[in-house]
């Protein structure tokens, strides 16, 4: 099968298409046939890796996993023995963090992993689209009261993380008021966020607003900065370590005072948040936004297309053209 190979860690050039074998599922696994797959952070993040901490998991000095990719939807082509969820044909989409490998042809899955049935009214480039931004968004919302309707100021909103992050909110009912440029304001409007700062106008730290929640999903912020727009006990969350990783430190260190903290939410993809994409997709109150599409012989483009930072949602890799 065709793959995108990286046997080093380096710049985007490390990676490079070529035919390897095709795997063969254990008993309790699935074949997938991968249709469409996306770049994403994660992705950089693991090629490339700025922090120890990811040569920890991903191989001190080369990677241990030598395909990326994180996303995919595509087909079922063949069940083990013991597979009871699925069966050939299915249409399924899901999650590989960590693991990787979903930019290739094929992809062999445990049926207990982060995989379900594709929601019925999307095409598979949407349904690869939609569970890294969505599953990195909820894993920051899980210790939200949204009972108690709160305000939440989400900086960083055009992008994979931020676009999922918005809509999940709103859904579960927050005021929301969204950071993003002139470009796409009229996009995080139409996700649903109730107000929208221009940051190439104004800095959302000066007006006096205040709020329960900042989350800060692109990391350009800091808890400094926005401690004067959170109420008295008010929450910073981030999707970056942060100028010497001080998002870590803050979130061991904040919760021990009574007042204004740091969260720093440690990511794992569930099979049941995948489901309840499925569903929130399925009842029309979520949808992945896509920027570009790319086909696989053009990674590399589409990677440094990612690592610009000024991706608006998803670049998808489609797989079957
Ligand atoms: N914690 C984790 O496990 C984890 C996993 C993956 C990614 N991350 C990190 O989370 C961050 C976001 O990931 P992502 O996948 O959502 O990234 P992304 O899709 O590349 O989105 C970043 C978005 O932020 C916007 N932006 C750039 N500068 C901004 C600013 N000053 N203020 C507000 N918005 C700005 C960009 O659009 P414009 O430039 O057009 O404004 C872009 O739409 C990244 O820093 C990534 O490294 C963390």
């Amino acid at each position: 099968m065709k793959a995108s190979v990286n046997t080093i860690y380096g710049e985007p050039e490390v990676l490079q298409i070529k035919q390897v074998p095709k795997p063969v599922p254990t008993a309790n696994q699935v074949l997938i046939k991968i249709h469409a797959t996306t770049v994403n952070r994660t992705d950089c993040g693991f090629r490339k890796p700025e922090y120890l901490l990811v040569r920890l998991i991903s191989g001190l000095f080369k990677p241990k996993h030598t395909i990326l990719g994180s996303e995919l939807a595509g087909e079922i082509e063949e069940v083990g023995a013991n597979v009871q969820s699925f069966k050939v044909g299915d249409k399924v989409f899901g999650l590989s963090t960590f693991v990787f490998g979903t930019h290739a042809e094929y992809i062999c899955m445990d049926e207990k992993k982060a995989i379900a049935l594709m929601p019925n009214n999307i095409s598979y480039n949407q349904a690869a689209a939609i569970c890294d931004g969505a599953f990195l968004a909820y894993a920051n919302i899980q210790k939200i009261d949204f009972n108690k309707s709160p305000q939440i100021l989400v900086n960083g909103a055009s992008g994979s993380i931020g676009t999922a992050t918005v809509q999940l909110v709103k859904h579960f009912g927050a005021e929301v008021t969204a950071v993003c440029n002139t470009k796409t304001v009229e996009l995080i409007k139409s996700l649903g966020a109730d107000h929208v700062y221009d940051y190439l106008k104004e800095d959302f730290t000066q007006n006096g607003k205040k709020y329960d929640f900042v989350l800060d999903v692109v990391g350009k912020s800091s808890f400094f900065k926005c401690k004067k727009i959170l109420k008295p006990k008010g929450i910073y969350i981030s999707s970056e370590l942060g100028y010497l990783s001080q998002n870590i430190y803050l979130a061991l260190f904040t919760p021990l005072f009574m007042g204004k903290k740091v969260l720093f939410p440690i990511p794992k993809d569930k099979k049941k948040d995948i489901e309840l994409f499925k569903e929130l997709i399925e009842t029309g109150k979520y949808k992945a936004v896509i920027d570009k599409i790319y086909p696989l012989d053009q990674i590399v483009e589409a990677t440094k297309y990612v690592e610009t930072g000024e991706k608006t949602g998803n670049v998808v890799i489609q797989i079957i053209q």
